[in-house]
C-alpha cells in the first residue's frame, strides 16, 4: 500500500472511531450487523455496495433492519423495514419488502404496492463522509 493511501485509510478510520462508529460484519450472511453511536448514526462502508446496490443494515440496539440502496445517482436511500401497517418487520425480496403478517408489499422506494397498509415507509436521511455512507435515525 503507498504511503498516500494509507494515510487516506487509516485517517477515515479514525474519523469514524471517534465519532463512536463500529462496524462488525459477517462475511457469510447478506445483513451487515452495525452498531449506532451515541448521536444515533450508523456508518455503512460505501464498500459494501460494490456488487449489490442494496444492503440490509441491522443494529444491535434496533428491532428493525434498515435497507440501505445505492441510486444510480451515487445517493444512498434508508428505508427503516417495518411495516406501516401495524408494526411487523418486513422482508426483502431484493427488489420489493413483503409483509408476512397480513400481505402488505412495499416497492423498492418505500410507496404501498399492496395493503392493508396506506403508508409509506419511513425514511431516514443520509450522506456520504469519508467513504462511509452515514444513516441519521431520528
Ligand atoms: S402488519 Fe404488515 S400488513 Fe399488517
Amino acid at each position: 500500500m503507498h504511503r498516500k493511501q494509507f494515510l487516506k485509510t487509516s485517517c477515515s478510520f479514525c474519523v469514524l472511531a471517534s465519532a463512536g462508529f463500529f462496524v462488525s460484519t459477517l462475511p457469510s450472511c447478506a445483513t451487515a450487523i452495525l452498531f449506532k453511536n451515541k448521536d444515533n448514526k450508523i456508518a455503512v462502508p460505501v464498500s459494501f455496495f460494490a456488487k449489490n446496490d442494496l444492503q440490509i443494515i441491522r443494529t444491535r440496539e434496533a428491532e428493525f433492519d434498515i435497507a440501505l440502496r445505492k441510486e444510480k445517482d451515487g445517493s444512498y436511500t434508508a428505508l427503516l423495514l417495518k411495516c406501516t401497517h401495524a408494526d411487523n418487520a418486513l422482508t426483502s425480496t431484493g427488489n420489493s419488502f413483503i409483509c408476512t403478517l397480513h400481505g402488505s408489499k412495499f416497492d423498492i422506494e418505500g410507496l404501498v404496492t399492496k395493503g392493508p397498509a396506506v403508508h409509506t415507509l419511513q425514511k431516514y436521511h443520509t450522506q456520504v463522509i469519508s467513504d462511509h455512507v452515514i444513516i441519521t435515525l431520528q
